[in-house]
């Protein structure tokens, strides 16, 4: 392929990940948005693959072998991988290119041709391309590892807060600043790989500290701040490499990972620079899947499905708030079934969405469009936040921080001050879960001592199939 025809590619392709982005942003297009961005990830492999940089003879098994191992890996990991453990798997892949990109600086720094014939202008701006490269890909890598582990259970969710941790990450900035003035004048390659390999070390250490720090309840932050990193780290390849598909590549999914914080971090009413400083979350969030400790005292109302569904038939509108529980259960489907059938009964039943309801963003979208729910009656936390005063049944499905009105009520909870789905200001709310444990961020929850509001206990898939069955007959 001739290099002007590679340029036409990746310009193709750079104009098909931003088709992308865009069509992701929305439900309804996001199918074709995920279709630009897989043919433009096609066109920019082939385009590398087949470009004039690439000495095909020579590389031709490395690229057969190295793609072969990865796609198998991918194809297991989307095969096997539930949704509910979609977050870890993306921690994970974000560790992967933090490691790519660590490695290709390495790689970069011993090979002789890559710094052959440059000037010691550009030659000092090549090594800062490699130091920064790998520090910000060491950070991604060990940070994620991180994540993963927390995302999955495997680390507690409580934050590990050392005392003058502050002072520590300040005086690893310094030491990686004065390294890095040593690895700039070093005058070898291998007086270069000392700076360069104790940079590293503080990195990881960095990365595995700055997660480590940050407590459970913040972890859509962190995730979606990883992915930001990862971008980051993708485009200081893209410098190291000259690849320019990969510069703006890596600054697409490091700028929109960094709007998907601000935005999380909003949704939170969390500050961005005090969720990475770390210390929120003190609470001791758990993952759900772990939680139970967390027993608040108080009466609650338990309720059968029978009673469950002549509410509902009695309804005219009906608000479904579905969490992470709905995930776990794959209740999706009957939820469906059940909106079809309350609607064809001329129930007015819509769904409130929270920005980090389950365990990832848009979660609740995905599961939902899979159902088949009609986009049209999905709303966003703040466009129905307002109508539960007029509404006659709030369905909690498997939720739980999202709609806990501590947040609004007590100062002192780990979670004071986010937006919930104020679904006590219905007439009845039905919370659907299997015990009185505690969500993510590991907090009681006062809903379930209201007294317009009743517990449907049972796995949500089994509780709505029942609910179903009793609308039916
Ligand atoms: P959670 O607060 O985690 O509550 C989920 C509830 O579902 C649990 O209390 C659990 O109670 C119940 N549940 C679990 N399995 C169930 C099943 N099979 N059937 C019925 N219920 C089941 O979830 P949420 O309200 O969606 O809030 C999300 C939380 O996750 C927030 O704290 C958020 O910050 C955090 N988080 C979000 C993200 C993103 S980006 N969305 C990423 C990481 C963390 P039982 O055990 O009693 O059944």
């Amino acid at each position: 392929m001739s290099a002007s025809l590679a340029t036409v590619s990746y310009i193709g392709a750079t104009i098909l990940f931003i088709l992308s982005l865009g069509g992701l942003s929305n439900p309804e297009s996001s199918r074709r948005g995920n279709l630009y961005g897989m043919i433009g990830m096609t066109i920019a492999v082939l385009a590398t693959v087949f470009g004039p940089r690439v000495n095909l003879a020579a590389a031709l098994p490395w690229i057969i072998g190295s793609m072969a191992v990865g796609g198998s890996v991918g194809i297991f990991a989307a095969r096997k991988v539930q949704m509910t453990q979609m977050p870890e798997l993306v921690a994970l892949m974000h560790s992967l290119v933090g490691l790519a990109a660590a490695l290709v600086g390495y790689a970069n720094y011993i090979d002789p041709g890559a710094a052959f014939q440059l000037t010691s202008a550009e030659k000092s701006i090549h090594e800062t391309e490699i130091y920064i490269g790998i520090l910000i890909g060491a950070i991604t890598f060990s940070g994620s590892i991180i994540a993963f582990g927390k995302l999955s259970g495997k680390i507690g969710g409580k934050p590990m807060l050392l005392p003058g941790r502050h002072f520590m990450n300040l005086l690893g900035l310094l030491v990686v600043i004065f390294f890095g003035w040593q690895f700039l004048h070093s005058e070898s390659v291998s007086a270069g790989m000392i700076p360069l390999a104790v940079m590293t070390v503080i990195a990881l250490l960095f990365g595995i500290h700055m997660v480590m720090a940050i407590g459970g309840a913040d972890m859509p932050v962190v995730v979606s701040m990883l992915n930001s990193y990862s971008g980051w780290a993708a485009a200081a390849t893209g410098f190291m490499l000259n690849n320019d598909l990969l510069i703006v590549t890596g600054a697409l999914v490091g700028s929109s990972g960094a709007i998907l914080s601000y935005i999380m971090c909003r949704a939170m009413n969390r500050n961005f620079i005090s969720v990475i400083a770390g210390g929120f979350g003190t609470g001791g969030g758990t993952p759900a899947a772990a939680s139970g400790d967390a027993q608040p005292a108080g009466e609650v109302t338990a309720i059968s499905s029978v009673e469950t569904a002549e509410l509902l038939r009695e309804s005219k509108n009906v608000i479904i708030v579905p969490g992470y529980g709905m995930a776990v259960a794959q209740a999706q489907h009957t939820v469906f079934e059940i909106t079809k059938y309350l609607r064809e009964k001329g129930v007015n039943v819509r769904f409130g969405i929270h920005p980090v309801a389950g365990r990832m963003p848009g979660h609740m979208n995905v599961l939902l469009a899979e159902a088949k729910v009609p986009y049209d009656i999905v709303m966003e936390m703040d466009e129905i936040n307002a109508d539960f005063p007029d509404t006659d049944v709030a369905m909690v499905i498997g939720a739980n921080d999202i709609v806990n009105p501590a947040a609004q009520d007590d100062p002192n909870s780990p979670i004071a001050g986010m937006p919930v789905l104020e679904v006590w200001k219905a007439k009845t709310s039905i919370v659907m879960k299997r015990s009185m444990a505690s969500g993510y961020a590991g907090v009681d929850n006062p809903l379930f001592y209201k007294e317009n509001n009743r517990m449907l206990f049972g796995d949500a898939k089994k509780m709505l199939d029942e609910v179903l069955l009793a609308l039916k007959t």
